[in-house]
């Protein structure tokens, strides 16, 4: 069957993988309800689309961090992803560097930040979760910047890893023949079975819980990579976040796996992009499927997106192939976007393009 949209690697990746794998790169914590939510919240925000206007030539190119790419649509760090297929990580890297953007490279991948590098040139971020051993993390960035990755995105939303019900009955480990590889040579690359998800026993025991503001002024005493925030929601955090230098700033509920019942991403949104007030750029992730929703995210005031699952459902169903494919359909969809909205740059694109349902009060009808 022919692929047309992205969700359709869903189903594939679901028939071909096994039940511990699907599970957890599919989950979202408890209740799932912020998982749904950053799916339907993007349906609330209807477009406002001018017309009459020469889209003839539209550039979705765009910058990040000073680095050109090809659009706005990123890879966010996803972890493990030899499970999803053998070339995992690799693959990944080859596809997002044919596709001429960024990919993020998940602290817990299984292929190593030197791995990633030889696949050849292309613009890199590294994901960072602090440990409790700061020696880990030194090392750890040392590498990440010596392999020519350009800026690092600190998770600041997992001291305790979320509870994802499906990892704890399956007994989440990783494969044989698997490892954290960014860890193997410090001892810390494995992840074991536990009565729990052996994931969550694996954060509990090794994962800095007390981190907090200050060690952002310590990462940036360790390295002179910019700083992207990854996982701030409100307008307050958004302020520290650049009183404390960060680079930018990614509102990110974590894919909905971290806590439930926070808002969809693209609700934050705005919030966040007021409070930094041009000061620093920020972008988005959760639920971005579908070149429409990178439109609605820029119109917002987001300056990219970057997408998680996807990859991932890509990867299992189709290697590198997939994942540049899930790649050009998102431009595709979002340089189609941009042409029946008539705007020609990212720069054309407007909160006036968008409407969302907190832009008018409830309507109700005038008799009930
Ligand atoms: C993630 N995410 C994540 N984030 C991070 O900072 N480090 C990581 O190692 C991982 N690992 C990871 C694994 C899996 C299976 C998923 C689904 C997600 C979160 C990820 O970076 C991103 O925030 C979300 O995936 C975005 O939401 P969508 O696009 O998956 O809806």
């Amino acid at each position: 069957m022919e692929i047309t949209n992205v969700m359709e690697y869903e189903k594939i990746a679901k028939e071909k993988l096994p039940k511990m794998v699907y599970d957890y790169y599919a989950s979202g914590a408890e209740d799932q309800w912020t998982l749904q939510e950053n799916r339907n919240a993007f349906s609330r925000i209807l477009f406002r689309p001018r017309i009459l206007i020469d889209v003839s030539n539209i550039d979705v190119s765009t910058t990040v961090l000073g680095f050109n790419i090809s659009m706005p649509i990123m890879i966010a760090p996803t972890a493990m992803q030899k499970m999803a297929h053998p070339d995992g990580e690799l693959a990944t890297a080859r596809a997002t560097s044919a596709a001429g953007t960024i990919m993020t490279l998940s602290s817990w991948a299984t292929c190593s930040v030197e791995e990633v590098a030889s696949t050849g040139p292309g613009i890199r971020f590294f994901q960072l979760y602090v440990y409790k051993d700061r020696n880990v993390v030194r090392q750890l960035v040392k590498r990440a910047e010596e392999a020519g990755f350009k800026a690092i995105a600190l998770t600041v939303d997992t001291p305790r890893l979320g509870r994802r019900e499906s990892d704890i009955k399956n007994r989440f480990e990783l494969p044989r023949g698997l490892t954290l590889k960014n860890f193997e040579g410090l001892d810390l690359g494995k992840i074991v079975k536990t009565d729990d998800s052996g994931l969550a026993s694996y954060v509990a025991g090794q994962v800095d819980k007390s981190l907090s503001w200050k060690d952002i002024t310590w990462l940036q005493s360790i390295t002179s990579l910019p700083i992207l925030v990854k996982g701030v929601i409100t307008a307050e955090d958004a302020r520290i976040a650049v009183e404390y230098g960060a680079a930018g700033i990614i509102v990110s509920n974590h894919g909905a796996r971290q806590l439930d019942y926070v808002p969809a991403t693209i609700m934050a949104l705005e919030e966040v992009v007021k409070a930094v007030e041009g000061r620093i750029p920020v972008f988005l992730d959760g639920g971005v499927r579908r070149g429409t929703d990178v439109f609605k995210a820029l119109a917002l005031g987001a300056s990219g997106v970057f997408v998680g699952r996807p990859t991932l459902f890509s990867l299992a169903a189709d290697g590198e192939a997939g994942v540049r494919k899930m790649l050009q359909m998102l431009r595709d969809e979002f340089e189609l976007t941009m042409a029946l909205s008539g705007c020609r740059s990212l720069r054309e694109i407007s909160r006036n393009h968008i409407k969302t349902d907190w832009d008018t009060p409830h309507y109700l009808p005038a008799k009930l």
